[in-house]
């Protein structure tokens, strides 16, 4: 049977969000209705509602969440009810030319679950990346479900589910930060403060937090940090190149997604040294480099989608780091709130004052 939940919908562009009742359907094949326990306030929630990502309004938002398999439908074996588990947006595929090739973070092909959930008038949902965690439940693909220690607060557990994963693969899976490296993050929000701990996580020496808001700075220096430097008042560069001995970093993360951001990053890296732009720019921005700097400059510039993570490996990696004390990710949880007060905490988000604000049922 159908199950009528609350949810947080956005109606259309720019319009606040509310909570509704919305229908969730019975899991068809390969797909499961996970009872939502938290779920983290994201700036892609805040893209949507804004019409950023695209127009397919009602969207159901939240992504960042954890909770209990209530149930599955056929063919589902790798969870069952019951199991506690962590969403993800990047259900692999098993089939694509990069599952195939052995390479299953980068899998081209992810999916979703094929049903729509729905307003009480039959208005199809668009759940946000495939999600739509802020609601009591939701139906996602089996394959977006990953099964963790239970005994992590759901709170804590579902911040993997986006931006800390995105920060710590940033980190760890992508720009391979090693023992003894260089690593200056541009941008100490949730997800550089993520790519931080990874980066600690790995073994890097020095850690250069760059952000123009010193609150920011403050708590990059809680999760790591070594060095801060205000961007607003000195030159980033300049300042990394200092702090590292005149040369630059071994690896840059670029964690705001801007083209500026994105040349600090470029040039404060060493030789041969690897950028990494986890931060993700809008559709107008273009970049302008010198073509002899990008050759004579070497190294790697590279993307990190989702911190190139595997749900399957990292996720349960990650909670078991947490669980002995290695990695704190608790800290990232700045407030629980409930369901009604997402449009609250959009606005906290916009003025900087939360890492994350998580709805907790
Ligand atoms: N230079 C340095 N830091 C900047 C700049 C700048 N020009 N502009 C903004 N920042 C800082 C902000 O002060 C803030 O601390 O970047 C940080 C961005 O943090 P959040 O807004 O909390 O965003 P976050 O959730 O960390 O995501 C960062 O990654 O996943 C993407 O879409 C996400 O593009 C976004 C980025
Ligand atoms: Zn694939
Ligand atoms: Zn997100």
């Amino acid at each position: 049977m159908a199950q009528q939940v609350n949810g947080v919908i956005a109606p259309g562009k720019n319009e606040p969000v509310r909570v509704e009742t919305i229908i969730v359907p019975d899991p068809g094949p390969g797909e499961a209705v996970v009872q939502i326990q938290a779920c983290g306030v994201c700036h892609t929630d805040l893209h949507y509602k804004q019409g950023g990502i695209n127009d397919d309004f009602p969207f159901l938002l939240g992504h960042e969440a954890a909770g209990v398999v209530e149930s599955v439908g056929a063919g589902v074996t790798d969870v069952a009810p019951g199991d506690f588990v962590v969403l993800n947006w990047r259900a692999v595929c098993g089939t694509c030319r990069a599952c195939e090739r052995g390479r299953p973070w980068y899998c081209f092909a992810t999916h979703n679950a094929r049903q729509k959930m729905t307003l009480t008038d039959g208005t199809e949902l668009s759940a946000a990346l495939g999600i739509g965690a802020f609601a009591e439940k939701t139906l996602v693909a089996a394959g977006q479900c990953t099964k963790v220690d239970p005994s992590v607060a759901p709170a804590v557990a579902g911040l993997l589910g986006c931006g800390v994963m995105a920060g710590i693969g940033a980190a760890i899976n992508t720009g391979q930060v090693g023992r003894g490296d260089s690593v200056a993050v541009i941008g100490c929000g949730g997800v550089g403060d993520a790519a931080i701990v990874g980066s600690r996580l790995a073994g890097a020496a020095r850690i250069i937090a760059v952000d123009i808001d010193d609150r920011k700075l403050e708590t990059a220096r809680t999760m790591g940090a070594t060095h801060t430097v205000n961007s607003r008042t000195t030159d980033p560069v300049e300042a990394i190149r200092e702090l590292t001995g005149g040369f630059g970093a071994d690896v840059v993360i670029e964690a705001v997604g801007r083209p500026e951001t994105y040349q600090q990053a470029f040039y404060a890296r060493d030789l041969a040294g690897t950028v990494v732009l986890v931060g993700v720019p809008t559709p107008e921005m273009t970049l302008e480099l010198p073509l002899l700097d990008v050759f004579g400059r070497g190294g790697a510039l590279k993307s990190s989608w989702y911190g190139d993570c595997l749900p399957s490996r990292d996720f349960p990696m990650l909670i078991d780091l947490h669980q002995q004390g290695r990695i704190d990710l608790a800290a990232f949880v700045t407030e629980t709130i409930g369901l009604g007060d997402v449009e609250k905490a959009f606005a906290r988000m916009h003025e900087g004052d939360v890492l994350r604000s998580v709805v907790v049922f």
